[in-house]
């Protein structure tokens, strides 16, 4: 029975160090859980993606329902959203956030799976010779960033994502959390948003911000390279 109790301990204790994005923030109001986000396959042991060329990597669905059972939100272009945690982010990391069209709406499986995708936001660690990298966000339990103001109006998917980096330095030990908002964009403007990737597809296994040992950074290091693409600023 000790021993039971002790397993289950652990077991407890290594899920909590991970998480899901459950949480949109729209009008600096936190939404209820899986109200507008897509709810995700680790919805209960909150365990992450690895893998960047799976279709996990876009969205991490639980099932076709995850679209169809979540709402959409209308958020003003040019103003703060974001993602609450169902635990406090304990994992050093890079933190960035993607939109994509949604056609033909925000709750359809078949938004998102071209090459659609842009980058709108990203908290990289810095870094200095002196220090390492330093992660900031570290400990955090949400992130908050502007939806661009230029962005056009209609449906998008909004991705918030953590590469967790604690055991990156091995190849697929890079940890993806992920969450996909659907949202209705009102108020914007006429901006053409990229450079455009899709999900698998951005990122590569060796991206030198994937494949990286955060505790004996390589010769020569001269700080954090994000994956992805660059960011659109609107
Ligand atoms: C946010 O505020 C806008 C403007 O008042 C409103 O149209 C929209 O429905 C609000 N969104 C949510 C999710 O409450």
């Amino acid at each position: 029975m000790r021993f039971i109790l002790a397993s289950l301990i652990i077991a407890a204790s290594h899920v909590a160090a991970h998480y899901t994005f459950p949480k949109l923030i729209v009008n600096g109001t936190a939404s209820a859980e899986w109200q507008y986000v897509r709810m995700t396959a680790n919805h209960y042991d909150n365990g992450p993606v690895t893998d960047v060329t799976s279709s996990a990597i876009r969205c991490y669905e639980l099932d076709a329902n995850s679209a169809t059972n979540a709402g959409i939100a209308t958020v003003t272009a040019g103003s703060t959203v974001g993602f609450v945690a169902d635990n406090t982010m304990g994992h050093p990391g890079y933190f960035s956030a993607y939109m994509t069209t949604a056609k033909p709406a925000a709750n359809s499986n078949s938004a998102g799976l071209s090459k659609t995708w842009f980058k709108i936001w990203e908290w990289a660690p810095t870094w200095s010779a002196s220090t390492g990298l330093v992660f900031a966000s570290e400990n955090i339990v949400q992130f908050t960033f502007t939806i661009p103001k230029n962005t056009p109006n209609g449906q998008y998917l909004l991705r918030g994502e953590q590469i967790a980096l604690h055991v990156a330095g091995t190849l697929g030990g890079a940890q993806f959390y992920i969450g996909c908002a659907q949202i209705n964009v009102v108020g914007g403007g006429s901006g053409s948003p990229g450079p455009l990737v899709s999900f698998p597809g951005a990122y590569s296994a060796t991206d030198p911000g994937i494949l990286l040992n955060m505790y004996n950074l390589p010769a020569g290091y001269s700080g954090y390279q994000a994956p992805g693409p660059t960011v659109w600023k609107g």
